[in-house]
């Protein structure tokens, strides 16, 4: 499977394992481990979780599963994220922590519960209201300096924001973790996608499948963008879930999607997806299929 570079001192496969789903109640650390051998036999051998996930333990259930096969741990590149914080108990609420001392610490229980030495890519996760840029650059630089990560990036940030942190770490941000699919404009919309590649920054795409809303959609508006799906899988000789991955990986932005599913054979059909060179004008008819989209 192809690479894309991050940056000097990281690839990524072109394809990311998301590990959202894993959750400890549906899946054992060896189910987990198998998985990762799974993917790694087939070329995707980046993972994406956050101190998030699991309400704090997918980073935990993936620090086991690694335990079991301590070599899976060389052949493989990590991606985690910081910043948001779960209700925990009944005097918390949700909420946001990007404060310095926050993140050096989340970054180090992050590396506690994985059990590496260093996080490939350590993420942002969202845009904090109460974000100080300097001090987020500083303890991000921090993390680097103690050599806890080897790069470091944001997620769900808009371009004026990215800039803005971007201004004062002493290494570029290496990437923006953003939405896209067949379902979901917001950063060809906002400049984000126009942004990055001038940056020259590959977004890591969330949700490339629309998180599994669209094949069962019931709104007769999303009719046609279904249909066109189903038709285009019927030319390409595929499934429709293959060409609303291409229609992600086609976009000149050089997007890298994390793919959400937990299954095997889910996740090798999605592997045809780079294969299948999806014509100018059949993008252009999933994109006008939305029902939200019209060219003027
Ligand atoms: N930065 C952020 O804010 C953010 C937000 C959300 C997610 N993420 C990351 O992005 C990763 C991707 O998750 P996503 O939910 O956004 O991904 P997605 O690939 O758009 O959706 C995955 C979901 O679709 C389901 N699905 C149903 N039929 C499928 C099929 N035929 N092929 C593939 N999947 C099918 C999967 O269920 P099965 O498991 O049953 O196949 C899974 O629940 C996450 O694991 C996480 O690492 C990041």
């Amino acid at each position: 499977m192809k690479k894309i570079s991050l940056s000097e001192h990281v690839q990524v496969s072109s394809i990311i394992q998301g590990m959202m789903g894993f959750k400890r109640e549906k899946f054992s650390p060896k189910e987990v481990m198998e998985m990762i051998v799974h993917r790694l036999a087939h070329g995707v051998d980046t993972f994406d979780t956050a101190q998030l996930y699991g309400l704090g333990d997918n980073e935990r259930l993936i620090g086991e599963a690694l335990a079991l096969n301590p070599q899976l741990k060389h052949q493989s590149t990590w991606i985690t994220k910081t910043g948001i914080v779960p209700k925990l108990s009944e005097d918390d609420i949700w909420h946001y922590d990007t404060r310095g001392k926050s993140i050096i610490k989340a970054c180090e229980e992050s590396l506690e519960k994985l059990g590496l030495k260093s996080i490939d890519v350590f993420l942002v996760h969202r845009e904090d209201p109460l974000i100080h840029h300097e001090e987020v650059a500083k303890a991000l630089d921090e993390c680097m300096n103690r050599g806890y990560i080897k790069s470091y990036g944001v997620s769900n940030f808009d371009p004026m924001k990215f800039d803005a942190l971007n201004a004062f770490t002493k290494h570029p941000l290496v990437t923006n973790q953003i939405e896209f699919s067949v379902d979901c404009f917001e950063h060809i919309d906002n400049g984000n996608f126009d942004y990055l590649q001038k940056q020259k920054v590959h977004p890591l795409i969330w949700g490339p499948l629309a998180q599994n809303r669209l094949m069962h959609h019931d709104s007769p508006e999303y009719k046609p963008l279904i249909e066109t799906l189903y038709s285009l899988s019927l030319k390409y000789h595929t499934t429709p879930e293959v060409i609303a991955l291409s229609f992600v990986m086609h976009h000149p932005v050089g997007a890298v999607p994390i793919i959400g599913t937990t299954k095997n054979d889910r996740f090798e059909n999605l592997l045809l997806s780079p294969m299948i060179q999806i014509d100018h004008q059949d993008w252009f008819k999933i994109y006008i299929s939305h029902p939200n989209r019209r060219l003027r």
